[in-house]
């Protein structure tokens, strides 16, 4: 425990915002976000206002937001350990800095690459997480689409360079199988599920809860290629219950 006249020990809170509508900010998240000192967003520009800072701006428009720029003409570990530079002086005087990010801080998030930069600087750094709704949640709450039923498997894969982690996901039929960063291979991911008879219930969600928003079975939304907010759900195979 510290002393009273000892000197505050800075902290981070990567706080998931959720995809896109500002109702699916959780209470948690509000609470953190609040009680913070700084609450910094990342964007790609000062003057540009990222998603995760849209998303709290609508839910809690009295929270007063920092940018931090992440140079997307710069290495990824460059660009990573630019924006933790600029971090450190707020975690040195001591304060609380919540980064808000899309989703959950734990699954695909700048946050995990941010926290590593910042302790090859700060090894003991004190680092919590608020979890986030992902975007295939609200993408199977909306599409209505029973993502998991008994001793089903959930695939999560990426498609950013290319297919073959789908290709190989899609073989396993008791698996339901998530595809994100997947837009630019939209059209090829829709031949696969057809040709692997993987495209019945299969759905699409394009910036969900965000302005441009899409919701499709895969069969309609794969003659052309979707943005980087793209994710696919392509549910098990599922026999006919005979229970019920
Ligand atoms: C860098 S990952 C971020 C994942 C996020 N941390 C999560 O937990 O959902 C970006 C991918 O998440 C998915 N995604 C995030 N927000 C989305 C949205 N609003 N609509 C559709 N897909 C989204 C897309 O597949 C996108 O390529």
């Amino acid at each position: 425990m510290s002393r009273p006249d000892s000197p505050r020990e800075g902290r981070l809170t990567g706080v998931g915002v959720g995809p896109g509508d500002p109702e699916l900010l959780t209470t948690r998240a509000l609470r953190v976000l609040h009680g913070a000192d700084r609450v910094i967003a990342p964007t790609t520009a000062l003057d540009a206002i990222g998603r995760a800072e849209t998303i709290v701006r609508q839910a809690a428009p009295e929270v007063p937001i920092e940018r931090l720029v992440f140079d997307m003409g710069a290495s990824r570990q460059a660009s990573h350990e630019a924006a933790a530079e600029q971090l450190l002086p707020a975690l040195a005087a001591g304060d609380h800095v919540a980064f808000v990010t899309l989703g959950d801080p734990n699954v695909y998030s700048t946050f995990s690459s941010l926290v590593d930069a910042l302790r090859r600087h700060v090894p003991d750094l004190s680092v919590e997480t608020v979890p986030g709704i992902m975007a295939f949640q609200e993408l199977a709450s909306r599409a209505g689409v029973v993502v998991l039923d008994g001793t089903e498997r959930l695939a999560l894969v990426t498609a950013l360079d290319g297919v073959a982690d789908v290709a190989r996901a899609i073989e396993d039929t008791e698996a339901a199988v998530v595809v994100y960063k997947g837009g630019r291979h939209l059209p090829e991911i829709a031949r696969l599920l057809d040709k692997a008879g993987r495209s019945e219930g299969a759905v699409f969600g394009e910036l969900l809860g965000l302005p441009g928003e899409q919701l499709k079975p895969v069969s309609e939304a794969g003659d052309q290629p979707a943005t980087y907010l793209a994710t696919v759900i392509v549910p098990p195979v599922r026999r006919e219950r005979s229970d019920g």
